[in-house]
């Protein structure tokens, strides 16, 4: 069955204020896709236009190739799991489950049929005739899950489903979404602002800032080939340097960075000499002594232990500050604030993106 998403060429506007810019992208039948930006980005909207609940001020959502314009929230083969999830307290599991199927008069021994196979998806079997309060967080979640899957959507729409888990949990529940997903083999839909969320689970991510999609890629190119400051700053973490540019060879574009010095970094899209560029370099890409070929020194600031590895927090020329990610195993007792350390990194690992990198 296809079960893709089209958001072809959709905007959102409330008044005169675009809460999404004009986009178009197309989620595949049974990926596991995110959404993933700060606060007020536009990612509710956007699963708002896919499930019906908002219709788009220009375009239209097309799932499974028909367009869903004028298509009401309870007609359309998706189905919603919120942010602040509610299951009816005063009825039993197996009755949430059943919920939808009631509505829709399902029989009950179809409707018990139903409610038992979701109970075993999520691994919460025998607990039909619990309430829900006698049930732990991370539980309801999953009842939550076995609930939106009960009326069989082709789509999951799932709005920061985890938000309201402890951290723990939160990382199990990852695990468990990512098995659900892979056993029903329906298009998942996820939001969030916890980039390790949308990079554990995703079979790819898009980033949003400010109502517009930033990039779209699997995690791993996202991570690694960063196209604008955005991605490059709000996916993991990132030391910055900005410059102007100096010289440009093949791939490779060298920037001056007044009494910092020049570093050289792989380009990203289209840089010219003379313009402002900002090199991206990441914290366990920088290594203690020569071994890269861009190499400086620079003096210790402060240094966490953080368990398996260690954060050194450096200042380049007295007033830049760079954090340097090192495994544990590489601590000497030398390391320690106001020590001079030389730290080096290979040019191909950095990345040089056009603008001054404010975000
Ligand atoms: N019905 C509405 N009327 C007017 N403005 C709205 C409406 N819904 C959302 N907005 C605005 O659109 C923008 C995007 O909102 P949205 O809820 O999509 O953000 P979000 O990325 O889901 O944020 P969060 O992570 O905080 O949930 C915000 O600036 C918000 O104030
Ligand atoms: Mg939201």
């Amino acid at each position: 069955m296809d079960s893709s998403v089209h958001l072809d060429n959709v905007v959102m506007n409330f008044g005169d204020f675009t809460a999404v810019q004009k986009t178009d992208l197309k989620i595949e039948s049974g990926e596991f896709f995110s959404f993933l930006g700060p606060s007020g980005c536009g990612k509710t909207t956007i699963l708002n236009m896919i499930s019906g609940f908002l219709e788009p001020s220009k375009g239209v959502v097309k799932i499974g190739g028909k367009s869903m314009a004028g298509v009401p929230a309870n007609k359309r083969p998706t189905s919603m799991i919120f942010q602040n999830l509610a299951l009816f307290p005063l009825m039993t599991v197996a009755e949430n489950i059943e919920f939808g199927l009631e509505v829709r008069g399902v029989s009950k021994a179809e409707r018990k049929k139903t409610s038992d196979r979701l109970l075993e998806l999520v691994a919460l079997e025998g607990s039909g005739s619990k309430k829900p309060d006698e049930l732990s967080g991370g539980q309801k979640q999953r009842i939550a899950i076995a609930r939106a899957l009960a009326v069989e959507p082709q789509v999951l729409l799932l709005d920061e489903p985890l938000s309201a888990l402890d951290l723990k949990l939160r990382q199990h529940m990852r695990t468990e979404l990512k098995e659900i997903q892979r056993k029903t083999g329906i298009t998942f839909i996820y939001i969030t602002h916890d980039q390790g969320e949308a990079l554990t689970m995703s079979d790819r991510v898009a980033v949003m800032s400010a109502g517009k999609l930033q990039q779209v890629a699997d995690p791993i190119t996202l991570y690694r080939e960063p196209q604008t400051s955005f991605v490059a700053s709000f996916v993991g973490e990132n030391n910055p340097i900005t410059g102007v540019v100096d010289a440009i060879d093949g791939n490779l574009v060298t920037l001056n960075c007044g009494v910092l010095g020049k570093f050289t970094g792989r380009g990203i899209g289209t840089i010219s000499k003379g313009q402002s560029a900002t090199l991206f370099i990441r914290p366990e890409l920088l290594k203690l002594g020569q071994t890269g070929d861009m190499s400086f020194t620079a003096r210790i600031a402060e240094v966490n232990f953080e368990g398996s590895y260690l954060t050194l927090t450096a200042l380049l020329n007295q007033q830049h500050a760079i954090s340097v990610q090192i495994g544990a195993e590489q601590y000497t007792a030398d390391l320690i604030p106001d020590a001079e350390i030389q730290l080096s990194f290979a040019s191909q690992d950095a990345v040089v993106i056009a603008g001054e990198g404010n975000v």
